[in-house]
């Protein structure tokens, strides 16, 4: 009720005078006072970051900061800090300059013009007036350049062949020592002519598949898994031991998400052949 309180009296400044005294002008209010100070900002980016939560369109890129109380308190303290700092509050932003906090991160338009909406609709659920509204919102779009970079492919958000062949060795390893599935490659694990091969064409597959310039030269999936009696346990089993290199090696949850989701696609070509 107090932010309320603090948005109300805001927006009546706006649209009374405040000024006691007509003869001795009082300056002008800062943004940051005529938005309520450090506690309002602080409500408005609470419910900003909500919206986010929700926003399905964007979710995806805080989903590792959603998973990590620290990091995600770490996020709002920063976005207070930077909102106050640039309206004229006394608080001092410490994070990252924008174009290094969001480089790689494939970022587009509509990414961006999400985003702007979810504050808008934190701003306008604080019932913030236009005016102030549209300060804010567009001290935000100045940094629409250092942020929007346009799409950027899967491989190049995985790091390129080096950090696919990586994340491959890394996850063959936990195949090889993952008992619910590593009998079926157990004549590969013998061999390491035919081990290096099963490597090259799965880094071969995942470069290709996310846009990269290799080519995969080997069977079709269906083909390469006749006869296996592959269940979904044993593909559920060897999507976990991918997801757990991908974590490893601290691929952000987009990029996992995608190429997890691709993985997916091919599990009627595995199964049950
Ligand atoms: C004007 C608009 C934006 C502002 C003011 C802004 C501000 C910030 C700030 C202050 C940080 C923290 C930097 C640090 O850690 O030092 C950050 C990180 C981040 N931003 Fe933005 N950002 C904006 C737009 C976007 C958009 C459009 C997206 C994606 C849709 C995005 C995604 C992210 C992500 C994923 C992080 C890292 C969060 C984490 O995991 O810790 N940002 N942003």
């Amino acid at each position: 009720m107090q932010l309320w309180g603090a948005f109300l009296v805001a927006g009546m400044c706006v649209f009374t005078s405040c000024k006691k005294d007509e003869a001795t002008p009082t300056p002008a209010k800062s943004l940051y006072e005529r938005l309520g100070g450090n506690a309002a900002i602080s409500a408005v980016i609470d419910q900003f970051i909500t919206n986010v939560a929700g926003d399905a369109r964007i979710n995806a890129f805080f989903a590792d900061a959603a998973a990590d109380p620290a990091r995600l308190t770490k996020l709002r303290n920063n976005l207070i800090n930077q909102v106050g700092q640039a309206t004229g509050g006394t608080e001092k932003y410490t994070g990252l300059d924008m174009k290094t906090s969001h480089k790689g991160m494939g970022i587009e338009e509509s990414h961006f013009n999400a985003l702007v909406e979810d504050l808008a609709l934190a701003l306008d659920k604080f019932k913030v007036p236009t005016a102030e509204k549209t300060e804010l919102l567009t001290a935000l779009g100045t940094m629409k350049a250092d942020i929007v970079e346009g799409p950027t492919t899967l491989y190049s958000r995985l790091g390129g062949n080096a950090a696919i062949s990586a994340v491959v060795d890394d996850f063959i390893g936990k195949v090889a020592a993952d008992a619910r599935i590593n009998a079926f490659f157990a004549a590969a694990a013998a061999n390491p002519a035919r081990l290096n091969k099963l490597k090259l064409n799965l880094v071969n597959q995942i470069g290709q598949a996310s846009g990269g310039p290799e080519k995969y030269t080997g069977l079709d999936m269906k083909t390469a898994h006749k006869g296996m009696k592959i269940t979904d346990a044993q593909f559920n089993a060897l999507v976990e031991d991918l997801q757990a290199s991908l974590v490893k090696f601290k691929v952000e949850s987009r990029t996992k998400i995608q190429l997890l989701t691709a993985l997916g696609g091919m599990r009627a070509d595995i199964v049950g052949q």
